[in-house]
């Protein structure tokens, strides 16, 4: 059955989220009984092959999300905005947020920060109907400006800045906040202050939920390994097998075989020729 936001807000076994980026990935997340999806904006990374998520647009979020929607109609979706599509004034990201739920069908939109501006829209939002998901720690909209993809929160400064978004976001109506790449003690210390989930990546065990993004958990590129991931299938190695052996019997005609072939009726050759 697909969770609600209250059932989110005091779930007390630990909330399960993958990121899925199309039908399949949607069907998958959704029969393996995730509680949540997240399309994420990794979108540009992982399917469009670009080196950061900056040039991802909101209808490229929407053309993946519609599709995610289909394979997944029963679990509860959640859209990242990507960036620029929420910080150029309130009502810009209202028109965003609602273009998101309408034509895709998620059930929140998810926006990294806590600056005054996105907790303004957060707390629009969020009294507007719109759910609302937070991201702090690493952010990778604006990596370049946190230094490159890096660990957030290590230093007394870093710490306090997240823990306060953190607590900003709540405050302003998110309904639950990702922690990405911060130290395992500070996640916990942000989880216990919180009345909402968090739900962690590369944020340790204490966190009220995790996230992984598909192709990480599932291994879909080889020698792609990241700290904060753990693989639990290797399917890229097994994509590059399967596709080497087909190429290989192609070559060398032994595919397709009399089980792939079709067959006509008896008489019909004859009056071919
Ligand atoms: O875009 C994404 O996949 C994310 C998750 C890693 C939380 O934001
Ligand atoms: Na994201």
């Amino acid at each position: 059955m697909k969770r609600s936001v209250p059932d989110l807000l005091h779930a007390q076994e630990p909330l399960v989220m993958v990121t899925a980026y199309d039908y399949p990935g949607g069907r998958h997340a959704e029969a393996a009984g995730v509680d949540l999806i997240l399309v994420g904006d990794s979108l540009g990374n992982v399917v469009l092959g670009y080196d950061s998520t900056a040039p991802v647009t909101l209808d490229d979020m929407i053309h993946h999300a519609r599709a995610v929607r289909r394979g997944a109609k029963d679990t509860f979706l959640v859209v990242d905005l990507p960036f620029g599509t929420y910080h150029t004034g309130v009502t810009d990201a209202m028109r965003s947020a609602v273009r998101v739920i309408q034509e895709t069908g998620a059930d929140a939109v998810k926006m990294e920060g806590s600056s005054p501006e996105v907790l303004e829209v957060v707390s629009v939002l969020s009294r507007n109907g719109v759910p609302v998901m937070g991201h702090v720690g690493l952010m990778p909209q604006t990596a370049t400006a946190q230094g490159g993809l890096k660990v957030q929160g290590r230093d007394e400064e870093s710490a306090r800045r997240t823990l306060e978004g953190a607590l900003a976001l709540e405050a302003a109506g998110a309904f639950a906040v990702v922690l990405e790449a911060i130290p395992a003690r500070l996640a916990r210390l942000i989880t216990e202050r919180l009345r909402i989930p968090t739900i962690g990546i590369g944020a340790g065990v204490h966190c009220r939920g995790q996230v992984l993004v598909y192709h990480d958990l599932l291994g879909l590129y080889e020698g792609d390994e990241k700290k904060l991931a753990k693989r639990y299938a290797e399917l890229g190695k097994g994509a590059r097998e399967a596709i080497s052996a087909y190429a290989r019997e192609v070559r060398a005609r032994e595919f397709p075989t009399r089980d792939q072939s079709f067959v006509m009726k008896d008489d019909v050759l004859g009056k071919l020729y």
